[in-house]
């Protein structure tokens, strides 16, 4: 048993990268100085501070769709990503910046949900509104349950730091209150407890039933979200959660596909457009992670790792931009969203690659070799086998083997996975482009399948949002290296 070691270079995006990408993001969240205006020719509006714009893309010649709204799954994500931001931050004045995002998001989400319904569904189901917070009534998929479970996850987050700092009744006030269903997180964690065995539309806005990644951050937000109960005293809401989470574990085991390998992200439509591999499960393993040792669906897990291993062979074949960059010695592959995707943001002729679909992929690698690092060990089965041979196909592994921190080979594929991960952020920055103004890194939602041309949304947040998570998980795993 044993492969060779490699040597862990810099991280592909240096961290002026990252102050771009920060900036790119930065521009498409409405703050009191930072105005963002939508101009169609049907109207203005002006958005309300705290909103999150998906894209600034509104139908052109090339582009049918209107992304400039606010989705509460993409808003969601980023401002995740701007809690962590605001937490890390050294410097006064990016704190304060972050912090007055965070305090301007808490009203945005207050506003939206406290309309009334008016498409005939539960206000915490609706996905996507104006900019100016006012529900969005045209034709559009609902119920999107994922984005309350997203939501609350955020609100957890931030209700977290804020309590780390001592400001107990700020949370109270404004986050979750033990007494009222109104407040906004408690709101979405009752809506998630009560509505998680409901059919609902899943993250790509297309098919509807029962989705492993709706239901695995619906796991998470509903534990996260009973951890802070119990410090905010709401001892029954804790157990209420609770009793829901450990349920909906056994369902998302229902979705193990014991003859494909994978965990199938759509329940009786996995022959459906996809609703069998699709990538949206690995974002939200990602996202939904609990971080518990022997958790069923821990990252090390065998069943995980086979989903990882079919989501990205999916797509190897697939896509020219892959083969191509194969054959010039380039690793990374891109992935999109599932294999029979015909959505371009235009015409619908084919579906490519997606940037945060790819930039999770990366995260993927990282996060699983943390959590080796952290101490879980995997045993090799004929599953594991055909995972560890696409990330490191000159490894000498047996079935039977079992890769635990003292085997000679543990720390060469912690250097791999790192590598791996690696790979696909160099072939991401290599799809980023410059704009005239000089400022660089910009990301659409979308990288074409045979060109390698960006594609459909400009400067998609989620995009942006994602590569910050993947660039945060490479850095801490590469800090638990160094300590190992
Ligand atoms: C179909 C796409 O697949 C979906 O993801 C998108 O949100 C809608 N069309 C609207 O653009
Ligand atoms: C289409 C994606 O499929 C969906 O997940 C996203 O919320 C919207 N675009 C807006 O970015």
């Amino acid at each position: 048993m044993g492969f060779n070691a490699m040597t862990i270079k810099n991280c592909p995006f240096t961290p002026e990268d990252i102050n771009a990408i920060k900036n790119n993001l930065l521009n498409n969240i409405a703050t009191p100085s930072h105005a963002l205006t939508k101009v169609t020719t049907g109207a203005t509006i002006e958005a309300m501070p705290g909103a999150v714009i998906a894209s600034p893309s509104l139908p052109g010649n090339t582009f049918s769709q209107d992304y400039f709204f606010y989705w509460v799954r993409d808003g969601a994500i980023v401002i995740n990503e701007i809690a962590v931001l605001y937490k890390t931050a050294t410097d006064p004045q990016e704190k304060n910046k972050f912090k007055e995002i965070l305090l301007c998001y808490l009203n945005f989400v207050k506003k939206v949900q406290s309309q009334p319904e008016l498409n005939s569904i539960d206000i915490l189901g609706e996905p996507k509104f104006n900019v100016d917070g006012t529900l969005w009534t045209g034709v559009w998929s609902r119920p999107q349950n994922d984005g309350a479970a997203y939501q609350a996850l955020t609100l957890t987050h931030i209700a977290n730091i804020f309590l780390q700092e001592g400001n107990k009744q700020f949370v109270i006030d404004n986050i979750y209150n033990p007494q009222s269903f109104a407040s906004i997180l408690k709101a979405n964690l009752e809506y998630t407890a009560a509505n998680w065995q409901a059919n609902t539309i899943g993250p790509w806005e297309e098919l509807f039933g029962l989705h492993f990644s709706v239901q695995i951050v619906q796991r998470r937000a509903l534990l996260e979200g009973a951890a802070l109960a119990t410090q905010l005293g709401d001892t029954g809401a804790t157990s209420y959660y609770q009793t829901q989470a450990q349920h909906i574990g056994n369902a998302l085991n229902m979705h193990w596909n014991d003859s494909l390998g994978y965990f199938s992200e759509t329940l009786a439509a996995q022959d459906q457009r996809g609703g069998g591999i699709n990538t949206s499960v690995l974002i939200a393993l990602l996202y939904g992670q609990i971080k518990q040792a022997n958790d069923d669906f821990a990252l090390t897990s065998e069943e995980v790792i086979s989903t990882a291993y079919y989501a990205r062979y999916a797509f190897e074949g697939l896509y020219q931009i892959n083969t191509r960059n194969k054959a010039l010695g380039i690793g990374g592959s891109l992935v999109g969203r599932y294999c029979s995707d015909v959505y371009d943001g235009n015409h619908s002729i084919y579906g490519n690659s997606w940037f945060l679909c790819t930039n999770m992929l990366a995260a993927f690698y990282y996060g699983l070799a943390q959590q080796l690092l952290e101490g879980n060990s995997i045993s090799v089965s004929f599953l594991v086998k055909q995972f560890l041979q696409q990330v490191a196909p000159a490894i000498d592994i047996a079935i039977g083997d079992k890769l635990s921190k003292a085997s000679p080979c543990f720390k060469a594929l912690i250097e791999t996975l790192v590598t791996q991960g690696d790979d696909i952020l160099q072939v991401i920055k290599a799809c980023s482009v410059t704009y005239k103004d000089g400022s660089a890194l910009h990301m659409s939602e979308q990288i074409d399948r045979a060109s390698g041309k960006q594609i459909s949304a400009q400067d998609l947040s989620w995009s942006y949002a994602t590569l910050l998570t993947a660039v945060r998980l490479r850095a801490e795993t590469v800090k638990l290296l160094a300590a190992a």
